[in-house]
């Protein structure tokens, strides 16, 4: 599969995979997703057969963070084993578990190996309809409770940290020239997906600042995961549907194995939309299009 990756600092395209799935001629795209299943080191096998079923059930399969226990070489490792059958891309962000043991990057270099692309250093193209865009995120609360950047030193890193995931996201979703975007996140960006959980842990759970890329940008459909006993499915306030895919809601919710299979039926006149310029870069005319070589 593709390497996407970018050289530290400097973005990398977005990635095109290609058409996939032209049995169905095209007109739709299934999306399996499914987080936290957060694999221990004796856990090998045991979601091997059911990730190898995505290959016929879906186009293109999304992990949504925490898929290991505490981050460890070790750990994921079982999961790339557990990935090892899967032939369809496969995209995915870290959670908060993933970076325990303080080796996110190690964890990255396994998934790059296995062909896992990770929407954290570069959005994905699955086709000329329908892309990808996703960070981890991270946490603050929801509406008028969200955590604001005052005071000490410690707080504004705290809520910083926050803002440049929202950046992360936004610069994302604008590279991406295809008419429809998904997003991938681990923390949840409303709070309609955390309901269930105690409420004193909901600034814990995720942070609704992630929504104004979402909603601006018109995204398709959220996935997220990080909040086991939340609510499977809400929206935003645009009304962008975020499915809560965590595996335990998953299971409990939609009764199957290990993944949500969510189908994204496509237009009859979509096509690739004008990519959003770059900050800073000026958008050529019409006139100096027509007029490029192919140098
Ligand atoms: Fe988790
Ligand atoms: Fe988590």
């Amino acid at each position: 599969m593709t390497d996407a990756r970018s050289d530290k600092g400097r973005a990398s395209e977005p990635v095109a995979f290609g058409r996939r799935r032209e049995d169905r001629q095209g007109r739709s795209v299934r999306i399996a997703a499914v987080g936290d299943f957060h694999c221990g080191e004796n856990d090998g096998g045991m979601y091997r057969e059911a990730f190898a079923r995505a290959n016929d059930e879906a186009d293109i399969l999304l992990l949504a963070g925490d898929l290991t226990r505490r981050g460890t070489p070790a750990e994921i490792a079982v999961v790339c084993g557990e990935l090892m059958d899967v032939r369809i891309p496969i995209l995915a962000v870290l959670g908060n578990h993933d970076h325990e043991s303080g080796q996110p990057e190690k964890v990255n270099d396994a998934l790059r190996a296995r062909g896992v692309h990770l929407l954290d250093e570069a959005p994905f193209e699955l086709n000329e309809h329908v892309g990808f865009a996703g960070v981890k995120g991270f946490m603050g609360g929801f509406g008028r409770y969200t955590l604001t950047a005052f005071g000490e030193g410690e707080t504004k890193a705290f809520v910083n940290t926050t803002l440049d995931e929202v950046q992360k996201l936004e610069y994302s979703l604008r590279r991406l020239s295809t008419p429809t975007r998904v997003v991938l996140l681990h923390y949840a960006p409303i709070m309609d997906t955390v309901m269930g959980e105690p409420e004193q842990i909901f600034p814990f759970l995720g942070n609704d600042r992630l929504l104004e890329p979402i909603d601006r940008f018109g995204a398709a459909v959220v996935f997220h995961g990080h909040a086991h006993h939340g609510t499977f499915s809400g929206k935003t306030p645009a009304g962008v549907p975020v499915f809560n895919v965590s595996m335990v809601r998953v299971r409990e919710d939609t009764g199957a194995e290990l993944y949500y299979v969510h189908e994204i039926e496509i237009p009859e006149n979509s096509g690739r939309a004008e990519q959003e310029p770059e900050p800073g870069v000026e958008t050529p005319t019409a006139a100096e299009r027509a007029g490029a070589g192919s140098a």
